[in-house]
């Protein structure tokens, strides 16, 4: 199969060109000046699908670095499984993602890693990696994390909140550093400081404060500060290179400039829904609406600025990334546990459809630049977590992970409209994008064209990583 993209404008997070794009079986074949032959072959009549793509971006698909499909978490589970999480990433044009193997204590962590295999193998659309959760941090883990380095899962996120569920104690987290400082791993963390967290929540409910709005206000910035500045310390002394997810206070991105400004490796991830999204509009929603957007770290206060700044940091590279913690739960059944106590609903969002759309807008509302949005969504993905060169970039010998799209078209974002993940709501109901996805290409095989799914569970493939390409 030999695909051709012809007349389209290639954006990488190097810069923007004209260019055509031809792939041959899984892989990028050549990256050609617009109209040319091979030494007088002609292309476009030897190839077997040609698409025009005037006027149109043709970009690296999207890496998504922080999904948790089916996830078992808050007595229930995540509603998108591997087939329909990743079925919806593509629709949105993300050609990968990287999803987390989930550790309780006491469980194996290489049993984890091969169950999650078995959940992913053979329903996935798109291509997918492995993250290993640490929560008890057993000898045999740090035993067991050579091994899942050499099986392509490079790094290790830890939780410095969720007491009995996911905590790690700071003891526990410096020997999981001092192991990913000798054996090249990235540790990965959720930065918020848990033991506050638990006293605000209690005193909270005892309180009578029950409603989704009290998540964010029991969720403070400063424990999020306090616990990103611990988290660096604990990689400064350990020399572990650090990756700090789903960032959402100011307070926390002055904490990652200034190690950054010290020459450590130390790299921050937001979402879209903390740059977007606010704790007065959402989570204060009324009655029990607000459950719809609880998750952690909460969205912030935007009379604090927090979305601002975050826009901000992703223009000066104090934060390298986007993902979307793509989290979902259904409100009948699954949010709707903690009615009456807001602690009880389960945390997480739902975005990996539209993370795509959602940060191309920042370029179209004056955020960020075109190149900058492909290195936000593709590039850097590729290079912290070790895909560098097969994933995030059109050029010769990488994966024909292609999407075109079309800043002429126009995308409307809910459900009934654009909305393929399996949720009962969308957190973005109503979002209007100035901008649209057309063509989807994973490793070589056209899967969404023109608003139509052409590809099938089971096309994407496990990806066995590198380590990170992206330290100092
Ligand atoms: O609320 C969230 N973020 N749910 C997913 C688990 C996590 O902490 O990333
Ligand atoms: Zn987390
Ligand atoms: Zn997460
Ligand atoms: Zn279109």
């Amino acid at each position: 199969m030999k695909t051709l993209i012809k007349n389209g404008t290639v954006v990488n997070a190097t810069g923007v060109g004209a260019a055509d794009v031809l792939i041959d079986g899984e892989t990028i074949a050549a990256v050609l000046a617009p109209g040319s032959t091979l030494l007088g072959f002609d292309i476009e009549r030897n190839v077997d699908t040609v698409v025009d793509a005037a006027g149109k971006y043709v970009i690296p698909g999207g890496i998504d670095a922080h999904t948790h499909m089916e996830m078992p978490f808050g007595g229930t589970f995540a509603s998108d499984t591997f087939e329909t999480g990743t079925r919806a990433a593509a629709w949105g044009g993300t050609t990968s993602i990287v999803d987390f193997v989930v550790q309780y204590p006491e469980q194996n962590i290489l049993d984890q890693y091969h169950a999650w295999h078995e959940k992913a193998a053979g329903n996935c659309a798109i291509d997918y990696g492995f993250h290993q959760i640490l929560s008890d941090v057993q000898d045999a883990s740090l035993t067991a994390m050579d091994e899942l380095i050499a099986e392509g899962v490079t790094s290790f996120k830890l939780f410095m909140a969720y007491k009995g569920v996911f905590l790690s104690d700071d003891g526990q987290i410096l020997r999981a550093f001092q192991k990913g400082a000798s054996n090249g791993a990235l540790m990965m963390m959720h930065a918020e400081n848990g033991a506050m967290i638990d006293v605000l929540v209690r005193q909270a409910i005892e309180a009578g404060n029950t409603s989704p709005y009290y998540h964010g206000l029991t969720r403070p910035w400063q424990a999020e500060e306090e616990a990103t500045h611990r988290a660096i310390m604990i990689a400064d002394l350990t020399g572990a290179p650090l990756y700090v997810v789903h960032v959402s206070a100011k307070q926390a991105v002055e904490q990652i400039a200034a190690a950054r400004d010290r020459g450590l490796n130390v790299f921050g991830e937001t979402c879209p829904q903390y740059l977007y999204l606010s704790l007065e509009e959402q989570l204060g929603a009324p009655g029990f609406e607000g459950a719809k957007w609880v998750c952690s770290t909460p969205l912030r206060a935007r009379s604090e600025g927090h979305q601002h700044h975050m826009w901000q940091s992703l223009r000066t590279n104090d934060i390298q990334m986007v993902s979307t913690d793509h989290c979902p739960f259904c409100m009948k059944g699954q949010k709707e546990l903690g009615i009456g106590d807001f602690s009880k609903i389960p945390n997480g969002i739902g975005s990996v459809e539209h993370r795509m759309d959602l940060m191309y807008q920042g370029v179209v509302d004056g955020q960020i630049s075109l190149s900058r949005w492909v290195e936000l969504t593709s590039t850097t993905p590729a290079r912290m977590f070790g895909l560098y060169g097969r994933k995030g970039v059109i050029q010769p010998g990488a994966d024909g992970d292609v999407v075109v799209y079309d800043p002429a078209g126009h995308t409307s974002i809910g459900l009934g409209k654009t909305h393929h993940m399996n949720m009962d709501y969308s957190a973005w109901e109503g979002y209007e994008i100035d901008g649209h996805v057309d063509t989807v290409i994973s490793r070589g095989k056209v899967i969404v064209d023109s608003g139509q799914y052409l590809g099938a569970k089971g096309d994407g493939r496990y990806i066995k990583r590198g380590l990170s390409q992206y330290l100092i």
